[in-house]
Protein backbone atom coordinates (compact mmCIF):
# COMPACT_ATOMS: atom_id res chain seq x y z
CA UNK A 1 0.00 0.00 0.00
CA UNK A 2 1.15 3.67 -1.02
CA UNK A 3 2.32 6.09 1.66
CA UNK A 4 -0.80 7.50 3.34
CA UNK A 5 -2.03 9.17 0.52
CA UNK A 6 -5.03 10.95 2.49
CA UNK A 7 -2.82 13.74 3.54
CA UNK A 8 -2.78 16.11 0.77
CA UNK A 9 -1.41 19.76 0.48
CA UNK A 10 -3.51 22.67 -0.45
CA UNK A 11 -1.75 25.84 -0.19
CA UNK A 12 0.70 24.90 2.14
CA UNK A 13 -1.52 23.32 4.60
CA UNK A 14 -1.83 19.72 5.15
CA UNK A 15 -5.25 18.52 4.88
CA UNK A 16 -6.86 15.17 6.22
CA UNK A 17 -9.21 14.08 3.20
CA UNK A 18 -11.43 17.51 3.03
CA UNK A 19 -10.37 18.82 6.89
CA UNK A 20 -7.38 20.61 7.65
CA UNK A 21 -5.33 19.38 10.31
CA UNK A 22 -4.95 22.99 11.66
CA UNK A 23 -8.66 22.62 12.48
CA UNK A 24 -8.23 19.67 14.10
CA UNK A 25 -6.20 20.57 16.34
CA UNK A 26 -8.20 23.46 16.55
CA UNK A 27 -11.03 21.33 17.87
CA UNK A 28 -8.94 18.24 19.77
CA UNK A 29 -5.81 19.57 20.58
CA UNK A 30 -2.78 17.21 20.05
CA UNK A 31 -1.67 14.60 20.16
CA UNK A 32 -4.22 13.13 18.07
CA UNK A 33 -4.63 10.21 16.06
CA UNK A 34 -6.21 11.19 12.78
CA UNK A 35 -7.99 8.23 10.36
CA UNK A 36 -9.54 8.24 7.10
CA UNK A 37 -12.60 6.26 6.82
CA UNK A 38 -12.19 6.59 2.90
CA UNK A 39 -9.11 5.24 2.88
CA UNK A 40 -9.38 2.19 5.29
CA UNK A 41 -12.55 1.50 3.17
CA UNK A 42 -10.64 1.84 -0.09
CA UNK A 43 -7.40 -0.03 1.04
CA UNK A 44 -9.86 -3.52 2.46
CA UNK A 45 -11.89 -3.21 -0.79
CA UNK A 46 -8.31 -3.48 -2.35
CA UNK A 47 -7.24 -6.43 -0.56
CA UNK A 48 -10.43 -7.97 -1.20
CA UNK A 49 -10.56 -7.94 -5.07
CA UNK A 50 -8.19 -10.25 -5.88
CA UNK A 51 -10.47 -12.97 -3.66
CA UNK A 52 -13.42 -12.17 -4.69
CA UNK A 53 -13.96 -15.35 -6.99
CA UNK A 54 -12.29 -18.01 -4.32
CA UNK A 55 -13.86 -18.70 -0.95
CA UNK A 56 -11.83 -16.48 1.80
CA UNK A 57 -12.35 -14.53 4.98
CA UNK A 58 -10.51 -11.44 5.53
CA UNK A 59 -9.63 -11.31 9.50
CA UNK A 60 -8.20 -8.16 10.66
CA UNK A 61 -5.59 -8.26 13.14
CA UNK A 62 -7.38 -6.49 15.93
CA UNK A 63 -4.15 -5.70 18.06
CA UNK A 64 -3.20 -3.08 14.91
CA UNK A 65 -5.98 -0.68 15.97
CA UNK A 66 -8.65 -1.72 18.02
CA UNK A 67 -10.90 0.84 18.10
CA UNK A 68 -14.38 0.08 18.32
CA UNK A 69 -15.04 2.56 15.00
CA UNK A 70 -12.13 0.87 13.15
CA UNK A 71 -13.72 -2.49 13.68
CA UNK A 72 -17.77 -1.43 13.33
CA UNK A 73 -16.04 -0.36 9.64
CA UNK A 74 -14.28 -3.31 8.90
CA UNK A 75 -17.16 -5.24 10.04
CA UNK A 76 -19.80 -3.37 8.30
CA UNK A 77 -17.43 -4.36 4.94
CA UNK A 78 -17.34 -8.02 5.82
CA UNK A 79 -14.43 -8.57 7.51
CA UNK A 80 -13.74 -11.04 10.36
CA UNK A 81 -11.08 -10.74 13.00
CA UNK A 82 -8.23 -12.51 13.84
CA UNK A 83 -8.44 -11.52 17.97
CA UNK A 84 -5.16 -12.59 20.63
CA UNK A 85 -7.37 -12.03 24.34
CA UNK A 86 -10.90 -12.06 25.70
CA UNK A 87 -10.27 -8.40 25.63
CA UNK A 88 -10.49 -8.35 22.10
CA UNK A 89 -13.14 -10.51 21.35
CA UNK A 90 -15.11 -8.29 23.69
CA UNK A 91 -14.71 -5.38 21.66
CA UNK A 92 -15.33 -6.88 18.38
CA UNK A 93 -18.38 -7.84 19.43
CA UNK A 94 -19.52 -4.71 20.94
CA UNK A 95 -18.20 -3.47 17.80
CA UNK A 96 -20.56 -5.68 15.52
CA UNK A 97 -18.13 -8.58 14.54
CA UNK A 98 -19.85 -11.46 13.58
CA UNK A 99 -18.41 -14.47 15.60
CA UNK A 100 -18.48 -16.82 13.17
CA UNK A 101 -16.05 -14.62 11.29
CA UNK A 102 -13.39 -14.64 14.57
CA UNK A 103 -10.05 -16.65 14.93
CA UNK A 104 -8.47 -16.87 17.91
CA UNK A 105 -4.66 -16.41 17.68
CA UNK A 106 -2.00 -16.23 20.61
CA UNK A 107 0.30 -18.85 22.75
CA UNK A 108 -1.42 -17.97 26.50
CA UNK A 109 -5.26 -17.96 25.78
CA UNK A 110 -6.44 -18.88 29.35
CA UNK A 111 -9.49 -21.06 30.09
CA UNK A 112 -11.48 -17.81 31.32
CA UNK A 113 -10.74 -16.72 27.81
CA UNK A 114 -11.58 -20.03 26.53
CA UNK A 115 -14.65 -20.19 27.48
CA UNK A 116 -15.72 -16.96 26.60
CA UNK A 117 -14.69 -17.73 22.95
CA UNK A 118 -16.54 -20.79 23.47
CA UNK A 119 -19.71 -19.31 24.44
CA UNK A 120 -19.92 -16.86 21.83
CA UNK A 121 -19.56 -19.63 19.18
CA UNK A 122 -16.12 -18.37 17.69
CA UNK A 123 -15.03 -19.81 14.15
CA UNK A 124 -12.03 -21.25 15.22
CA UNK A 125 -9.09 -21.81 17.12
CA UNK A 126 -5.65 -21.29 16.39
CA UNK A 127 -3.94 -23.65 19.05
CA UNK A 128 -0.56 -22.85 19.74
CA UNK A 129 0.87 -26.06 21.55
CA UNK A 130 -0.87 -28.96 22.60
CA UNK A 131 -1.14 -28.25 26.22
CA UNK A 132 -3.02 -25.63 24.76
CA UNK A 133 -4.96 -28.10 23.26
CA UNK A 134 -5.64 -30.35 25.69
CA UNK A 135 -7.10 -27.22 27.62
CA UNK A 136 -9.72 -26.15 24.98
CA UNK A 137 -10.77 -30.13 24.46
CA UNK A 138 -11.59 -29.79 28.58
CA UNK A 139 -13.35 -26.34 28.54
CA UNK A 140 -15.73 -27.44 25.33
CA UNK A 141 -15.95 -30.53 27.26
CA UNK A 142 -17.34 -29.04 30.30
CA UNK A 143 -19.56 -26.39 28.19
CA UNK A 144 -20.58 -29.82 26.57
CA UNK A 145 -19.74 -28.31 22.76
CA UNK A 146 -17.24 -28.86 19.91
CA UNK A 147 -14.49 -26.09 19.88
CA UNK A 148 -13.48 -26.11 16.21
CA UNK A 149 -9.38 -25.43 15.99
CA UNK A 150 -6.61 -25.46 13.79
CA UNK A 151 -3.27 -25.76 14.69
CA UNK A 152 -0.67 -23.21 14.26
CA UNK A 153 2.15 -24.52 13.04
CA UNK A 154 5.99 -22.94 12.96
CA UNK A 155 7.39 -23.25 9.38
CA UNK A 156 11.17 -22.31 9.99
CA UNK A 157 10.99 -19.70 7.93
CA UNK A 158 13.13 -16.05 7.22
CA UNK A 159 10.68 -13.48 7.43
CA UNK A 160 13.63 -11.29 7.00
CA UNK A 161 11.49 -8.46 9.33
CA UNK A 162 12.53 -7.20 12.42
CA UNK A 163 13.71 -9.58 15.26
CA UNK A 164 10.92 -8.28 17.58
CA UNK A 165 8.54 -9.09 14.42
CA UNK A 166 10.05 -12.28 13.20
CA UNK A 167 7.44 -15.30 14.50
CA UNK A 168 7.87 -18.16 12.20
CA UNK A 169 11.44 -19.12 13.21
CA UNK A 170 12.47 -22.26 15.28
CA UNK A 171 13.46 -19.94 18.03
CA UNK A 172 10.59 -18.15 18.18
CA UNK A 173 7.58 -18.71 21.13
CA UNK A 174 4.96 -19.21 18.55
CA UNK A 175 3.56 -22.08 16.85
CA UNK A 176 3.98 -25.68 17.43
CA UNK A 177 6.94 -27.28 15.80
CA UNK A 178 6.68 -28.54 12.12
CA UNK A 179 7.45 -31.91 12.95
CA UNK A 180 5.20 -31.94 15.82
CA UNK A 181 2.19 -31.10 14.29
CA UNK A 182 1.21 -34.63 12.31
CA UNK A 183 1.30 -36.17 15.82
CA UNK A 184 -0.52 -33.41 17.37
CA UNK A 185 -3.39 -33.37 14.73
CA UNK A 186 -3.76 -37.01 14.96
CA UNK A 187 -3.92 -37.17 18.99
CA UNK A 188 -7.02 -33.58 18.60
CA UNK A 189 -8.53 -35.89 15.60
CA UNK A 190 -9.51 -38.33 19.10
CA UNK A 191 -10.10 -35.63 20.83
CA UNK A 192 -14.25 -36.13 22.30
CA UNK A 193 -15.01 -32.43 22.46
CA UNK A 194 -12.46 -31.11 19.46
CA UNK A 195 -13.27 -30.51 15.85
CA UNK A 196 -10.54 -30.22 13.21
CA UNK A 197 -11.30 -27.33 11.10
CA UNK A 198 -7.90 -25.83 10.00
CA UNK A 199 -4.05 -25.37 9.67
CA UNK A 200 -2.58 -21.91 10.03
CA UNK A 201 0.75 -19.92 10.28
CA UNK A 202 1.65 -16.51 10.48
CA UNK A 203 5.83 -15.67 10.15
CA UNK A 204 6.16 -12.55 10.97
CA UNK A 205 4.95 -8.27 10.28
CA UNK A 206 6.36 -5.92 7.66
CA UNK A 207 7.51 -8.23 5.56
CA UNK A 208 8.31 -6.55 1.89
CA UNK A 209 8.94 -9.53 -0.16
CA UNK A 210 6.86 -12.00 -1.46
CA UNK A 211 9.11 -15.32 -1.02
CA UNK A 212 8.47 -16.08 2.44
CA UNK A 213 4.84 -15.98 2.46
CA UNK A 214 4.88 -18.89 -0.64
CA UNK A 215 7.60 -20.63 1.12
CA UNK A 216 5.67 -21.04 4.53
CA UNK A 217 2.27 -21.76 2.21
CA UNK A 218 4.31 -24.36 0.20
CA UNK A 219 5.51 -26.23 3.87
CA UNK A 220 1.73 -25.89 4.97
CA UNK A 221 0.75 -27.75 1.62
CA UNK A 222 2.68 -30.35 2.68
CA UNK A 223 1.44 -31.04 5.88
CA UNK A 224 -2.30 -30.21 4.68
CA UNK A 225 -1.29 -33.75 1.72
CA UNK A 226 0.09 -35.67 4.43
CA UNK A 227 -2.91 -34.95 7.06
CA UNK A 228 -5.39 -35.90 4.18
CA UNK A 229 -3.40 -39.58 3.70
CA UNK A 230 -4.32 -39.66 7.20
CA UNK A 231 -7.79 -39.29 6.63
CA UNK A 232 -7.80 -35.63 8.17
CA UNK A 233 -9.51 -33.11 6.15
CA UNK A 234 -9.29 -29.47 6.43
CA UNK A 235 -11.69 -27.18 5.17
CA UNK A 236 -9.20 -23.71 5.98
CA UNK A 237 -5.99 -22.87 5.53
CA UNK A 238 -5.02 -19.71 7.62
CA UNK A 239 -1.84 -18.11 6.28
CA UNK A 240 -1.70 -15.45 8.57
CA UNK A 241 -0.74 -11.63 9.17
CA UNK A 242 2.20 -9.86 7.80
CA UNK A 243 1.92 -7.96 4.51
CA UNK A 244 4.01 -4.63 4.98
CA UNK A 245 3.63 -0.99 3.86
CA UNK A 246 5.62 1.49 2.78
CA UNK A 247 6.91 4.38 5.82
CA UNK A 248 9.74 5.51 3.40
CA UNK A 249 11.13 3.30 0.79
CA UNK A 250 9.87 -0.11 1.05
CA UNK A 251 7.90 -1.73 -1.88
CA UNK A 252 6.17 -4.30 -0.32
CA UNK A 253 4.35 -6.91 -2.88
CA UNK A 254 1.14 -5.94 -4.51
CA UNK A 255 -2.14 -7.03 -2.55
CA UNK A 256 -3.16 -8.40 -5.76
CA UNK A 257 0.14 -9.86 -6.81
CA UNK A 258 0.05 -11.22 -2.78
CA UNK A 259 -3.37 -12.34 -3.06
CA UNK A 260 -2.63 -13.92 -6.90
CA UNK A 261 0.00 -16.36 -6.24
CA UNK A 262 -1.44 -17.87 -2.91
CA UNK A 263 -4.83 -18.54 -4.65
CA UNK A 264 -2.71 -20.17 -7.30
CA UNK A 265 -0.97 -22.60 -4.67
CA UNK A 266 -4.15 -24.08 -3.63
CA UNK A 267 -6.63 -23.63 -6.18
CA UNK A 268 -6.86 -27.45 -6.84
CA UNK A 269 -7.76 -27.92 -3.24
CA UNK A 270 -11.29 -26.92 -3.26
CA UNK A 271 -10.17 -25.32 0.12
CA UNK A 272 -11.03 -21.72 2.27
CA UNK A 273 -8.08 -19.06 2.64
CA UNK A 274 -7.92 -17.19 5.93
CA UNK A 275 -6.19 -14.13 5.75
CA UNK A 276 -5.03 -12.06 9.40
CA UNK A 277 -4.00 -9.25 7.95
CA UNK A 278 -3.21 -5.91 10.86
CA UNK A 279 -0.82 -3.15 9.59
CA UNK A 280 -1.60 -3.39 5.81
CA UNK A 281 -5.66 -2.49 6.06
CA UNK A 282 -4.78 0.40 8.47
CA UNK A 283 -0.87 1.62 8.88
CA UNK A 284 -0.90 3.98 6.02
CA UNK A 285 -4.72 5.03 6.62
CA UNK A 286 -3.68 6.98 10.03
CA UNK A 287 -1.56 9.64 10.91
CA UNK A 288 -0.26 11.32 14.50
CA UNK A 289 -1.07 14.73 14.89
CA UNK A 290 1.38 16.51 17.35
CA UNK A 291 3.04 20.09 18.29
CA UNK A 292 6.24 21.13 18.80
CA UNK A 293 6.51 22.45 22.41
CA UNK A 294 10.09 23.66 22.33
CA UNK A 295 13.54 23.81 19.90
CA UNK A 296 16.61 23.10 22.08
CA UNK A 297 20.11 23.01 20.41
CA UNK A 298 23.24 21.91 22.47
CA UNK A 299 26.65 21.28 21.07
CA UNK A 300 26.15 18.92 18.36
CA UNK A 301 22.33 18.52 17.89
CA UNK A 302 18.86 20.26 17.28
CA UNK A 303 15.93 19.17 19.17
CA UNK A 304 12.34 19.30 19.06
CA UNK A 305 9.72 18.45 21.50
CA UNK A 306 6.74 17.95 20.83
CA UNK A 307 3.86 16.73 22.93
CA UNK A 308 3.95 13.00 21.61
CA UNK A 309 6.28 10.62 22.95
CA UNK A 310 7.11 7.25 23.62
CA UNK A 311 3.66 6.39 25.48
CA UNK A 312 2.04 7.72 21.92
CA UNK A 313 3.88 6.22 19.37
CA UNK A 314 6.39 3.40 20.75
CA UNK A 315 7.43 2.09 17.02
CA UNK A 316 10.46 4.07 16.61
CA UNK A 317 11.74 3.49 20.40
CA UNK A 318 11.02 -0.75 20.74
CA UNK A 319 11.94 -1.63 16.72
CA UNK A 320 13.73 1.63 15.59
CA UNK A 321 10.92 2.23 13.28
CA UNK A 322 10.92 4.83 10.42
CA UNK A 323 8.08 7.66 10.30
CA UNK A 324 8.15 10.10 8.16
CA UNK A 325 7.36 13.70 9.69
CA UNK A 326 5.74 16.64 7.83
CA UNK A 327 5.21 20.03 8.96
CA UNK A 328 1.60 21.20 8.77
CA UNK A 329 1.61 24.81 7.56
CA UNK A 330 4.52 25.40 5.10
CA UNK A 331 6.65 28.34 6.00
CA UNK A 332 10.29 29.52 5.47
CA UNK A 333 12.49 28.66 8.78
CA UNK A 334 15.67 27.60 8.44
CA UNK A 335 16.14 24.11 7.07
CA UNK A 336 17.86 21.96 9.76
CA UNK A 337 18.62 18.52 10.90
CA UNK A 338 16.42 17.70 13.84
CA UNK A 339 16.09 14.91 16.64
CA UNK A 340 11.99 14.66 16.97
CA UNK A 341 11.51 13.85 20.61
CA UNK A 342 9.25 13.82 23.16
CA UNK A 343 8.43 14.73 27.24
CA UNK A 344 8.76 11.34 28.61
CA UNK A 345 11.76 11.07 30.62
CA UNK A 346 14.12 8.64 28.77
CA UNK A 347 16.58 9.21 26.29
CA UNK A 348 14.40 6.49 24.31
CA UNK A 349 11.67 8.66 24.08
CA UNK A 350 12.56 9.74 20.36
CA UNK A 351 9.65 9.66 16.95
CA UNK A 352 12.30 10.25 14.58
CA UNK A 353 16.33 11.30 14.38
CA UNK A 354 18.30 13.13 12.08
CA UNK A 355 15.52 14.76 10.13
CA UNK A 356 16.11 18.00 7.56
CA UNK A 357 13.12 19.95 8.46
CA UNK A 358 11.99 23.59 8.53
CA UNK A 359 10.69 23.96 12.37
CA UNK A 360 9.65 26.87 14.65
CA UNK A 361 7.93 26.36 17.99
CA UNK A 362 4.20 25.99 17.96
CA UNK A 363 4.42 24.47 14.23
CA UNK A 364 1.80 21.52 14.19
CA UNK A 365 3.93 18.43 12.78
CA UNK A 366 2.19 15.25 11.06
CA UNK A 367 3.35 11.91 11.96
CA UNK A 368 3.12 9.62 9.10
CA UNK A 369 1.93 5.72 8.92
CA UNK A 370 0.60 5.93 11.85
CA UNK A 371 -2.44 3.67 11.72
CA UNK A 372 -1.01 0.60 13.34
CA UNK A 373 0.40 0.14 16.36
CA UNK A 374 0.19 3.50 17.30
CA UNK A 375 -2.68 3.83 19.67
CA UNK A 376 -3.34 0.56 20.42
CA UNK A 377 0.63 0.25 21.56
CA UNK A 378 -0.29 3.12 23.73
CA UNK A 379 0.38 3.51 27.68
CA UNK A 380 0.19 6.56 30.61
CA UNK A 381 3.58 6.01 30.95
CA UNK A 382 4.86 9.38 33.27
CA UNK A 383 1.06 9.76 33.86
CA UNK A 384 0.78 11.17 30.14
CA UNK A 385 -3.31 10.72 28.87
CA UNK A 386 -3.61 8.96 25.98
CA UNK A 387 -4.08 10.87 22.55
CA UNK A 388 -7.79 11.63 20.85
CA UNK A 389 -8.52 9.66 18.25
CA UNK A 390 -10.76 11.09 14.87
CA UNK A 391 -12.02 9.87 11.67
CA UNK A 392 -12.28 11.76 8.97
CA UNK A 393 -14.41 11.65 6.08
CA UNK A 394 -14.63 14.09 3.18
CA UNK A 395 -15.17 17.19 4.79
CA UNK A 396 -16.60 15.68 8.14
CA UNK A 397 -15.04 14.86 11.08
CA UNK A 398 -15.72 12.86 14.15
CA UNK A 399 -14.41 12.27 17.35
CA UNK A 400 -13.84 8.32 17.77
CA UNK A 401 -12.02 8.09 21.14
CA UNK A 402 -11.96 11.15 23.60
CA UNK A 403 -8.56 12.28 24.99
CA UNK A 404 -8.09 10.80 28.27
CA UNK A 405 -9.07 12.95 31.48
CA UNK A 406 -6.53 13.03 34.00
CA UNK A 407 -9.37 11.26 36.33
CA UNK A 408 -8.93 8.76 33.84
CA UNK A 409 -5.54 7.66 35.03
CA UNK A 410 -6.11 6.51 38.55
CA UNK A 411 -9.79 6.06 38.41
CA UNK A 412 -9.12 2.44 39.37
CA UNK A 413 -6.67 2.98 41.95
CA UNK A 414 -7.48 3.27 45.66
CA UNK A 415 -5.71 5.07 48.67
CA UNK A 416 -4.69 3.28 51.50
CA UNK A 417 -7.02 3.03 54.90
CA UNK A 418 -4.00 4.95 56.87
N1 LIG B 1 -1.83 -12.73 13.00
C1 LIG B 1 -1.07 -12.97 14.08
C2 LIG B 1 -1.16 -14.28 14.73
C3 LIG B 1 -0.21 -11.97 14.57
O1 LIG B 1 0.54 -12.22 15.63
C4 LIG B 1 -0.15 -10.71 13.92
C5 LIG B 1 0.73 -9.65 14.42
C6 LIG B 1 -0.98 -10.50 12.81
C7 LIG B 1 -1.79 -11.53 12.37
C8 LIG B 1 -1.01 -9.21 12.06
O2 LIG B 1 0.23 -8.90 11.49
P1 LIG B 1 0.34 -7.67 10.49
O3 LIG B 1 -0.50 -7.98 9.27
O4 LIG B 1 -0.14 -6.46 11.16
O5 LIG B 1 1.78 -7.59 10.17
N2 LIG B 1 3.99 -4.06 17.09
C9 LIG B 1 4.72 -4.43 15.88
C10 LIG B 1 4.01 -5.51 15.10
C11 LIG B 1 3.71 -6.74 15.90
C12 LIG B 1 2.89 -7.76 15.15
C13 LIG B 1 2.36 -8.81 16.04
N3 LIG B 1 1.54 -9.78 15.40
C14 LIG B 1 4.98 -3.19 15.07
O6 LIG B 1 4.58 -2.10 15.49
O7 LIG B 1 5.62 -3.26 14.03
Amino acid sequence: MAQTSFIRSDQGVLFAEGVSLEAIAKQFGTPTYIYSKNTLIKTFESFKQGLLKSDHLICFAVKSNSNIAILNLFASLGAGFDIVSGGELERVIYAGGDPQKIVFSGVGKTEPEIELALKANILCFNAESRSELLRIQEVAKKLNVKASISIRVNPDVDAKTHPYISTGLKDNKFGVDFNQAMPLYIEAKSMSHIEIKGIDCHIGSQITELKPFLDSLDRVLSLEGLLKKNDIHLSHIDIGGGIGICYQDESPPDFEIYTKEILSKIKDLNIKIIFEPGRALVGNAGVLLSKVEYLKKNDVKHFAIIDAAMNDLMRPTLYDAYHEIKVVHEHEAKLQVFDIVGPVCESGDFIAKNRSLKLKENDLVCIMSAGAYGMSMSSNYNSRRRAAEVMVDQDKLFEIRAREKSSDLFKLEKKLPL
